[in-house]
């Protein structure tokens, strides 16, 4: 579940939280999803009836208490120390972990990440996005600027994503400035991609409103014939993002609660170390903050 405020949720709090539960997945193979909102003062809905819990929490007609689900985390030795830092440099550290990650058998896609926006007035939204690329000028990913994270970026040009692997006890927040790429990285990206994705690419208007499914697969099949033996060109409202770090924060679970939080900031004073800040590498400071 990600969970993330901003000034406009001061007045009500819509909060989408999904539950997935396999902890008895491999005696019933069932997966369990959930999906309930929460406007505060106007009760709890459900969007799908809740059933097959395997963990046995409580559920009655006022909703589900998930209150001694939790996992066990790494020892205290295993803590994340300053001196574990692959890096002082906040990228080569995302780049470590990054790689752990990947070769991390039950990390299924260690690329995913929740992309949060806001709206001008402050209203946020996430959801999930791929990450295609990063480096010391930020993080990429790919979308429909049309869509609904587009018209919020478009507006707002700022974002924050987490990463979350679960496995590994880690979580990732990346915080900064958002632009659009430049067009020809983005063709060159569109034109790497399978054909199928290419087509999906063209086929929806991502975020807006259709009448149904086969709306959708009448589209695809309208675009496979006419593109059956020339390339897909990119449309125009599709394209690259890159978010332009200027707050990277690696947490690490620990057992006993005590989770590790290594912060690098990019100061905005001049350079002047604040009480508690340290130097790291190509103009970042780094602290640490109380879980
Ligand atoms: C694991 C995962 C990866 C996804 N990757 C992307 C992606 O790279 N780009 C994208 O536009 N949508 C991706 N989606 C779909 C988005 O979560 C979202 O439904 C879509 O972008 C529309 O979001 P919006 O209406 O807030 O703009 C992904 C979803 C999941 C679950």
């Amino acid at each position: 579940m990600c969970v993330f405020t901003s000034g406009k949720m001061s007045r009500w709090l819509r909060c989408t939280i999904v539950i997935r539960n396999l902890g008895t997945s491999i005696k019933r193979t069932a997966n369990f999803w959930s999906e309930f909102q929460l406007p505060f003062g106007t009760g709890l809905f459900f969007s799908a009836p809740a059933s097959g819990f395997g963990r046995g929490p409580i559920q009655d007609s006022a909703g589900m208490d998930l209150s001694d689900m939790r996992k066990t985390y790494k020892a205290d030795e295993e803590c994340f120390e300053e001196g574990h830092l692959a890096s002082l440099d906040p990228i080569k550290q995302f780049g470590d972990w990054f790689n752990e990650a990947a070769m991390c058998p039950e990390v299924g896609e260690p690329n995913a990440m929740c992309l949060a926006t806001c709206t001008k007035e402050g209203i946020p939204s996430a959801r999930m996005v791929l990450l295609k690329g990063y480096g010391h000028e930020g993080f990429r990913f790919f979308t429909n600027y049309e869509s609904r994270k587009g018209a919020e970026l478009d507006s707002n040009p700022f974002a924050c994503l987490v990463f979350y692997w679960e496995p590994l006890n880690r979580q990732i927040r990346i915080e900064g400035p958002v632009e659009r790429i430049p067009h020809q990285s983005s063709v060159d990206y569109f034109q790497s991609r399978p054909k199928g994705s290419q087509i999906a690419a063209v086929v929806s208007r991502q975020s807006s409103v259709i009448p149904s499914r086969e709306y959708l697969r009448q589209k695809n099949t309208e675009l496979e014939e006419k593109y059956k033996n020339t390339q897909v060109p990119m449309p125009d409202y599709w394209g690259g993002y890159i978010v332009k770090p200027h707050m990277i924060e690696f947490w690490q679970g620990q057992t006993n609660r005590l989770h590790d939080r290594i912060v690098f900031l990019r100061p905005n004073n001049g350079g002047v170390l604040g009480e508690m800040q340290h130097q790291a590498e190509g103009g970042w400071v780094y602290q640490r903050l109380s879980p």
